[in-house]
């Protein structure tokens, strides 16, 4: 066979086995004992508990320092890889604690598709909301799993409508739970036709899977008792009558979720999630760039930087910029494209992951996850090519929350400052706003948590001491309107002083307060504000 048609052979086939996803719960669901869970099925690790949570323990929210240790761990946890049944496997770790929440978003325009988890005692939570909201604007692909089956919960049908009412979403349950809590039983796969049950007295083990073509078997009476089989087929008749077929078209498009019951941590209903999921959840998609849509079988290399890690050794400023292959085969020690400088890059030791390590490779293909060692070239958002002039779209900044004024505290380490604030920025710690009026600049979190953790980075990776200072400012808003216009002007004249520009050079105003957003949307309806900017 002609060489290039075996190189696009060997694309395709390594495309069709891939599905790189994220699971996103708020913190407590089981994000992490699944996940678990999932490598162990996939033989990536022997033994429970071989996962190192990233998790931000409750309690320590005060001490930044054991954070940014926690933070460490997350690098070997950022990407899981695993193969299950002839497909490879990518989970990019998404962070729970909500002061990292914006990593979150960046690292969802990474995936292909999400899984859901929520506990089935306390429903949709705060930040699952949010997070199914960012997904759901971007029609990704969800499945849900309702975690703890094995502890007193809400009903299954309240939660399934709690699902569709709080995360707007339209479900189709796959699996029934057969009782809940001491009650618990077992469950009934709607998918594959089969009961499993759940041992409690040898807990931690899966009981029979057994088979039922019709759930009018006395079969099922027998097994689970009359009662329980009675009120579960009562469940399955509504289940069918009140919820659509599952179709697989819809769940791609975003319009459909199923949802499945299981218990993570006794690893119940895990494989049937991972069954489905293989079978279901896509392959790597196309993605928008500013100039067209570059799909994964392309023959050239393309992929962008969701996320950056800063090494944890102060002494070395190294940090490992986390791409996305967007298309083609991306290999060793070739000359690639930094699109924003212009700028061709070689690498010679890119890192792919595994569960538990990462290692040096040769190549990687559309859907995984390449770890390229950067001393501070990188941005966020950063698209890298074959040569071709495009960038992809999509990584989002939402306002922050929080907005103080950042001052040199010593004189002679000016230029270090400036350095250490931009590759901080670069790697996505906070924003950064700088004043149109007098340049004075402000740095914006969504935590307050952020504001010690760049102080102790600028000291001891830069040399660089600062002090802020409060600024009222309730929110950025980044601007859409004709700055030629009589309005924007007049606009500009009244509001300079909260006239910023953004690192990437866009224009913000930075509004000091709910009251002050309404009145400009009243008095300037052409002077668009938005509170989200995609990059
Ligand atoms: P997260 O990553 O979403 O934050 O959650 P994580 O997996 O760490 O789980 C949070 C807690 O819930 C853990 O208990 C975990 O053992 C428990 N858990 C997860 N799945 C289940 C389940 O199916 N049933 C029950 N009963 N509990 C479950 P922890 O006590 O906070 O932590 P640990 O000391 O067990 O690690």
């Amino acid at each position: 066979m002609h060489p290039q048609i075996l190189i696009m052979t060997e694309l395709i086939k390594e495309i069709e086995k891939r599905k790189t996803f994220g699971i996103i719960s708020h913190p407590d669901a089981g994000k992490t004992t699944l996940t678990e869970k999932l490598l162990l099925f996939g033989g990536a690790i022997q033994e429970a508990g071989a996962v190192k949570s990233n998790k931000i323990k409750k309690g320590a929210t005060s001490d930044f320092m054991e954070i940014e240790r926690q933070r460490g761990i997350s690098v070997a946890t950022s990407v899981l890889a695993f193969n299950y049944k002839n497909h490879k496997i990518n989970i990019l770790d998404t962070p729970g604690h909500k002061d990292f929440a914006e990593d979150t978003y960046r690292t969802l325009t990474a995936v292909d598709s999400v899984i859901v988890v929520i506990d089935v005692a306390k429903g949709v939570e705060e930040q699952t909301e949010k997070l199914v909201q960012v997904c759901r604007m971007r029609k990704m692909p969800m499945i849900v799993f309702i975690n703890k089956l094995d502890r007193e919960g809400k009903d299954a049908f309240d939660l399934l409508d709690e699902v569709e009412q709080k995360l707007g979403l339209k479900v189709v349950p796959l699996s029934l739970p057969i009782g809940m809590g001491s009650d618990f039983q077992g469950i009934y796969n709607i998918w594959e036709r089969n009961i499993q049950l759940f041992l409690e007295e040898k807990k931690q083990k899966v009981g029979e899977t057994m088979k039922f073509d019709d759930v009018q078997s006395s079969d099922i009476d027998e097994i689970i008792g009359e009662k329980a089989a009675n009120t579960l087929r009562e469940e399955l008749e509504l289940v069918h009558s009140v919820y659509p077929e599952f179709n697989r078209d819809e769940y791609i498009n975003g319009n459909l979720q199923p949802v499945f019951f299981g218990s993570a941590l006794n690893n119940f209903g895990v494989r049937e999630l991972l069954d489905a999921f293989i079978e279901i959840a896509p392959m790597p998609q196309p993605k928008q760039a500013d100039t067209r849509i570059v799909k994964p079988q392309e023959e050239k290399f393309s992929g962008f930087v969701f996320k950056i890690h800063a090494n944890m050794d102060p002494k070395h400023r190294d940090r490992l910029a986390f791409v996305k292959i967007v298309s083609g085969i991306f290999k060793k020690n070739e000359n690639y494209l930094l699109v924003r400088e212009n700028k061709n890059m070689k690498f010679s030791s890119p890192n792919a992951f595994f569960a538990d390590k990462k290692e040096v490779v040769e190549k990687s293909f559309p859907g995984d996850i390449v770890g390229l060692h950067d001393t501070g070239n990188f941005r966020i958002g950063d698209t890298l090519t074959a040569g071709e002039k495009l960038n992809f779209k999509g990584i989002p900044s939402f306002s922050p929350e929080h907005f103080r004024y950042i001052n040199n505290a010593d004189p002679l380490k000016a230029k270090q400052l400036a350095k250490g604030i931009d590759q901080l920025m670069d790697e996505g710690v906070a924003q950064l706003f700088t004043l149109e009026m007098n340049g004075r600049k402000i740095i914006g979190t969504v935590g307050a948590l952020q504001y010690e953790v760049i102080q102790y980075r600028l000291e001891h990776e830069y040399g660089a001491k600062c002090h802020y200072e409060n600024i009222a400012i309730h929110k950025a808003c980044w601007l859409e309107a004709d700055e030629k216009s009589e309005e924007f002007k007049e606009f500009a004249r009244l509001k300079q002083r909260f006239l910023a520009r953004d690192k990437y050079g866009q224009l913000v105003f930075l509004a000091d307060s709910p009251f002050t957003i309404s009145m400009t949307q009243e008095k300037f309806p052409n002077v668009k504000l938005r509170f989200i900017s995609e990059i």
